[in-house]
């Protein structure tokens, strides 16, 4: 039923570091984003993916995502904006152009390569339920402070209230459409929909779910997770 997850892949890597767009950038031999889009299919609940590609990628980004695509469904690439939250605009206005029936949208980074598809699943299931945006999260097993402009500690928040946000998070696609029309800022999908005082549920996320930003990510990826799910 209408859901089409939009997948922000128009980053450079530039942490990484690899000398390719991270979409692009082998794990086990397949690339980061044919990982992620395989994810999604697989949870069974998607049946259009949207990538925002990097510009100069498109073609080879078509090439090597179509055949991902279920009986039915399809993989839209279309060229990205300068920053994340442009990436995710653009898809989001294609999928509400082009794709029919689009009610609920997931968004997920290319870069979560290894989210487990029962993630996707939970995410859509409490959308379906009457939630208007959703986030998978873990709990905070580091202590966090925070510091002022010298870097000198002026808080501990109690760690028990603090959660680590992952994707894919799921939303209302008219919910969706208005936070990102709002012209507020945030960090992420579902801050925006906060901003708005819409309310943001979670579900459990999975340290599969890791964002891979640095080489040491990716050598984690490597060593952990390639083996389980090639
Ligand atoms: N992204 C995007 N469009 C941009 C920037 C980022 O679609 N203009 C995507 C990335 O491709 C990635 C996700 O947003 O899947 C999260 O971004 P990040 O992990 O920061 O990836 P990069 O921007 O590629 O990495 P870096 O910041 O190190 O250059
Ligand atoms: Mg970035």
């Amino acid at each position: 039923m209408g859901v089409v997850a939009l997948v922000p892949a128009a980053g450079r890597g530039e942490r990484l570091g690899y000398g390719l767009p991270k979409a692009l950038v082998p794990v086990g031999g397949v690339p980061l984003l044919v990982r992620a889009v395989r994810g999604l299919f697989e949870a069974g609940r998607v049946q259009h993916v949207v990538i925002a590609a990097p510009p100069s990628d498109v073609d080879i980004v078509n090439t090597v995502t179509a055949p991902l695509a279920p009986a039915g469904g399809a993989v839209h690439v279309l060229a990205g904006g300068a920053e994340r939250s442009d990436s995710v605009r653009l898809a989001l206005a294609y999928a509400l152009r082009e794709i029919p029936g689009t009610t609920i949208v997931l968004v997920h980074d290319a870069a979560r390569a290894f989210t487990p598809p029962h993630v996707v699943r939970a995410v859509v299931e409490a959308v379906e339920a009457g939630r208007p945006a959703v986030v998978p999260v873990l709990p905070v097993t580091d202590t966090v402070k925070q510091v002022d402009a010298d870097g000198v500690v002026v808080a501990t928040p109690d760690r028990a209230a603090l959660r680590i946000v992952q994707t894919p998070q799921g939303f209302d696609a008219r919910v969706l459409l208005r936070a990102h029309e709002s012209g507020l800022h945030a960090t992420d999908d579902a801050g925006l929909v906060e901003r708005l005082g819409v309310p943001v549920a979670t579900v459990a996320g999975h340290q599969d779910a890791m964002k891979i930003t640095t080489p040491f990510d990716l050598a984690v990826a490597e060593a952990l997770l390639v083996g389980g799910q090639a």
